[in-house]
């Protein structure tokens, strides 16, 4: 299928858990601009300065760096036939420039509610060499590589309430954008990590 397909929720809502699902159902090139701008920030480049102070205050980057991104991004011959985007768009902006270079397929949104959001972000734990998503309790790591997980710097009480006061503010209208144009599928991302695994691989397939 050609044209691209956004991944779309809140914070700790489940979608880099779910990414792969729709990568290998699809062959889509899963494109995160969370993980884009942390790997920016760890080599330290203009554009890592520039946005770190945003995501460690759980704030928004302004939209024109997240929309160059983007654009460079979608030059990239795996983008041909388009993308899963992960955490974009996130501004109805963002949707707007979107629209101007490749076209939106569809838009699953993981619903979760904010109260089980801050469990599942406190908890959560990186694998800094496979890129796998962990959880203390929910998806916890193989006792062997325990020693060598990360947490984001951003994933503290304090700061996923401003991330989710910018999911709220700025991002979830979003949501209705796509509705008005037919494009959202709504999936309850409250059931275990299979249970909305099924859902997304049903979604996708309905497409
Ligand atoms: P980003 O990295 O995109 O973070 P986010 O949107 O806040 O989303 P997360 O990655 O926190 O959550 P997720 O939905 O991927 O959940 P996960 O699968 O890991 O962005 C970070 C920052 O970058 C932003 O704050 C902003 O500053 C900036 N930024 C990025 N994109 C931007 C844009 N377009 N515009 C402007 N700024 C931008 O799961 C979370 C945890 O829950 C894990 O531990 C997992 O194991 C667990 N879990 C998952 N599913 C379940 C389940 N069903 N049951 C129980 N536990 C579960
Ligand atoms: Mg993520």
């Amino acid at each position: 299928m050609v044209g691209s397909i956004v991944l779309f929720g809140p914070p700790g809502a489940g979608k880099g858990t779910q990414a792969s699902i729709i990568v290998d159902l699809t062959g889509k090139p899963q494109v995160s601009t969370g993980d884009m701008l942390r790997s920016a920030v760890s080599l330290g480049t203009e554009l890592g300065i520039e946005a770190k102070a945003y995501m460690d205050a759980g704030k928004l980057v302004p939209d024109q760096v997240i929309i160059g991104l983007i654009d460079q991004r979608l030059r990239e011959p795996d983008a041909s036939d388009g993308v899963l985007f992960d955490g974009f768009p996130r501004t109805i902006p963002q949707a707007e420039a979107l629209a101007s270079i490749t076209e939106v397929i569809a838009v699953i949104s993981i619903e979760v509610p904010d109260d089980e959001i801050v469990s599942r972000i406190v908890g959560r734990r990186m694998d800094p060499e496979t890129g796998e998503i962990y959880h203390i309790s929910y998806k916890p790591a193989p006792p062997e590589i325990q020693s060598r997980l990360i947490q984001r710097k951003d994933d503290t009480e304090e700061t996923v309430r401003n991330r989710l006061q910018a999911y709220h503010g700025q991002t979830k209208p979003l949501g209705d954008w796509y509705d008005d144009l037919g494009l959202l599928t709504i999936i309850d991302g409250t059931g275990t990590i299979q249970e909305v695994g099924e859902s997304v691989k049903a979604a996708v397939r309905s497409l």
